[in-house]
């Protein structure tokens, strides 16, 4: 305590204060230069907490899209809007309208960055890559008005549960080359309850559409993206070559969801389905060639198809 200004205790303290601060210094300055570095690290990693937690709330950046095409756009460029609300039909069916001009310069990329995107039906074209990012969900549109119907498979010769016309898929692709669908395990959600249900309730005058199909089409790539809930089959590659499937999740209820195939490779040739977990409410995979006449009549057998590795949870009837 330095208050009595005119006593010699004053200068006393004040000569020993100061003899104090070379002494302090040599002797503490080590300590006090390693606990300011201590305390400053610690400062940093706590902020840099804060930041990778904050983040963890804020997926849409964390992981950076990788560019598989000399093009990529995002859907957002075409109006679309995550918010699980607003259709995004328009914004699919002009993104993939944009890519089929890139044709020629090895095609393009349409990045779905993470959100609800919710959408009716919508085609693919070649040379395309759609990319789910981390926490991107394609949602099917559940009113089946939206559901563009289509001619019964040549195969089947009429829609597998009712004859006549059927829904198309949500994704659909047809005489198609060089198509991939990957992502940082985003999803492509059915909302298929709704479908179950009414399908149970013989309410449908058509046969359900699956989630994802290409027909006649060559060269195809399905890697680590999520399928869910489709209203019927969820991957339906139809006399289709070279095509491949990996690291693929299927999920929907093992009981209560009608018909929710994992994988129906249907008169298709050169295929590799590999590393997919798949847990769904009838097969997990079921390899065709049509049905009955109609099949025999189309003639096209599935070929050399290579199965390795998955993980399969299915309602055995
Ligand atoms: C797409 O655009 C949105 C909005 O501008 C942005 O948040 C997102 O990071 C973009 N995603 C990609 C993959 O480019
Ligand atoms: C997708 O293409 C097929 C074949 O050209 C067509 O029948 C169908 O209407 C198209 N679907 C949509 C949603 O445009
Ligand atoms: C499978 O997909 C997940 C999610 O995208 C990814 O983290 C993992 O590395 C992939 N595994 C392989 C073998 O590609
Ligand atoms: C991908 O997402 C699904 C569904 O959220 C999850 O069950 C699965 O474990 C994820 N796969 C990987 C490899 O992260
Ligand atoms: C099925 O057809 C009946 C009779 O035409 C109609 O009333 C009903 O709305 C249709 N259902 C669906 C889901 O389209
Ligand atoms: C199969 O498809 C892949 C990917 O699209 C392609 O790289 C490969 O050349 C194709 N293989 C054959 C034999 O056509
Ligand atoms: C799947 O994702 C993993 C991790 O991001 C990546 O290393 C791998 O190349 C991807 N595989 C395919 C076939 O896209």
């Amino acid at each position: 305590m330095i208050e009595t200004s005119s006593s010699g205790r004053f200068y006393h303290q004040r000569a020993e204060f100061k003899r104090c601060i070379p002494a302090f210094l040599s002797a503490h300055l080590t300590l006090f230069t390693v606990l300011w570095i201590v305390g400053f690290a610690s400062l940093f990693l706590w902020q840099k907490n804060l930041v990778d937690g904050f983040w963890l709330f804020k997926p849409a950046v964390a992981r950076p899209v990788p560019m598989m095409r000399p093009v990529a756009v995002n859907l957002t460029d075409f109006g679309g809007k995550g918010d699980g609300k607003t259709m995004n039909t328009e914004a699919f069916e002009r993104a993939v309208t944009a890519i089929k001009k890139l044709r020629m310069k090895g095609g393009g990329q349409l990045n779905v960055p993470a959100g609800f995107w919710l959408t009716a039906p919508f085609n693919l074209t070649s040379h395309m890559t759609l990319f789910l990012a981390e926490n991107a969900v394609i949602l099917a549109v559940q009113d089946e008005k939206y559901w563009t119907l289509m001619p019964p498979l040549p195969s089947y010769g009429y829609g597998r549960e009712h004859p006549g016309p059927r829904y198309g898929s949500l994704i659909h692709g047809q005489h198609l080359k060089d198509v991939v669908i990957t992502g940082h395990n985003g999803t492509i959600d059915g909302q298929g309850q709704s479908w179950w249900i009414k399908h149970r309730q013989k309410l449908l005058n058509y046969t359900r559409g699956p989630l994802l199909q290409i027909m006649w089409s060559r060269d195809i790539r399905i890697s680590n993206v999520t399928l869910r809930n489709s209203p019927f089959w969820n991957i339906h590659p139809y006399d289709c070559k070279n095509i491949s499937i990996t690291n693929v999740t299927i999920l929907a209820p093992v009981f209560g969801a009608p018909n929710t195939d994992g994988i129906d490779p249907d008169s298709c040739e050169n295929m590799l389905i590999e590393d997919c977990y798949i847990s769904v409410g009838d097969d997990g995979i079921a390899i065709k060639s049509g049905w009955d006449q109609y099949g025999i009549a189309y003639g096209q057998s599935s070929t050399n198809i290579l199965i390795r590795n998955l993980v399969v949870q299915s309602t055995v009837r």
